[in-house]
């Protein structure tokens, strides 16, 4: 039987996705530190890009578990020399109990998963980074209760982080405004799928109004640093600022997955204000994935 995967938003149900975050909550709130769900099991990381958070919450969360996480960088392993994904899939999932992946093309994730005999966690690739969304849905849960029907802006790059946002609002039934430039638009099957729970707009000021929630995130993603330059002449007026907070709901709350570039995609006084709740996200990354973690680990 092929093991339970965490690749997309898509592959969690609705009634599964409330569970995760509440579950999260919980264990939050409660921690045990006698709670060894996980005792014995190793998750493997594979990260062909930077991290701090993802990398800090799933080993902490392991560990919290009574697991254990091993790090693997493509430049210490054999992925870095071209061994073929399927026959690495195949191996290290012989050996360990959960593999999380971060990296470049969308398709080694799946690829991995499709050859992996454990369940594989998409810990970010150039197209979704579905463990952030836990994070921030159990965030906006936290302070505000259910998203159901709230309207959610992002503004900018329709990047992965967009994309995860899209999926987040189908499955949990939230309606998604979306201002990014021309060329810098989400991808158009992702947005389409979506139907009735995005709509596109061409500023970032008519897309905040009326928003329970401001999102953005890096005009260059890991990956695009040489565009640094280009992007942000394309993106300087979609920077979250005082005037499109004040389009808002006067209780809008402020996320950003981090790492963030203070006077770029957010101003300092927005990111540092007190609508944003960047830090309780970063947070929550941690509480999240081990609801997460638990669920592909020790479901019944
Ligand atoms: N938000 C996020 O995924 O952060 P890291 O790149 O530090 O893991
Ligand atoms: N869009 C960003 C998210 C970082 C967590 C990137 O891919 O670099």
């Amino acid at each position: 039987m092929q093991p339970r995967h965490f690749i997309s938003l898509l592959d969690i149900s609705g009634g599964e996705f409330r569970n995760l975050i509440n579950r999260a909550i919980d264990l939050k709130n409660h921690r045990d530190p006698d709670y060894q769900p996980l005792k014995g099991q190793v998750l493997a990381m594979v990260f062909e890009k930077s991290s701090t958070r993802t990398r800090i919450s799933f080993e902490a969360g392991m560990a919290h578990f009574g697991g254990k996480a091993i790090f693997l960088s493509p430049r210490d392993t054999q992925l870095g020399r071209g061994e073929p994904l399927e026959d690495s899939a195949k191996v290290i999932s012989s050996m360990v109990d959960c593999i999380m992946l971060r990296t470049f093309k969308h398709e080694t994730v799946t690829t991995f998963a499709k050859y992996s005999s454990v369940p594989v966690i998409n810990g970010l690739t150039d197209e979704q980074h579905p463990c952030q969304l836990l994070a921030d849905m159990q965030t906006y849960f936290e302070q505000r209760g259910d998203i159901q029907g709230k309207t959610v802006t992002w503004i900018g790059d329709g990047n992965n982080m967009c994309h995860s946002y899209i999926q987040a609002a189908m499955v949990l039934d939230f309606k998604l405004h979306i201002a990014a430039p021309t060329g810098y638009q989400p991808d158009k099957t992702i947005v389409n799928a979506a139907g009735k729970h995005v709509q596109l707009f061409d500023t970032a000021l008519t897309a905040a109004k009326n928003a329970d929630l401001i999102v953005t995130d890096v005009w260059a993603s890991m990956g695009q640093e040489d565009e640094q330059k280009q992007r942000c002449a394309a993106f300087k007026n979609y920077q979250v600022n005082a005037e499109i907070m004040g389009a808002a709901h006067a209780d809008a709350l402020f996320m950003h997955c981090l790492p963030a570039h203070r006077g770029e995609e957010v101003s300092a006084e927005v990111m540092d204000g007190p609508q944003s709740i960047v830090f309780a996200e970063a947070e929550n990354r941690l509480h999240a994935q081990k609801a997460l973690l638990e669920f592909l680990l020790c479901a019944k």
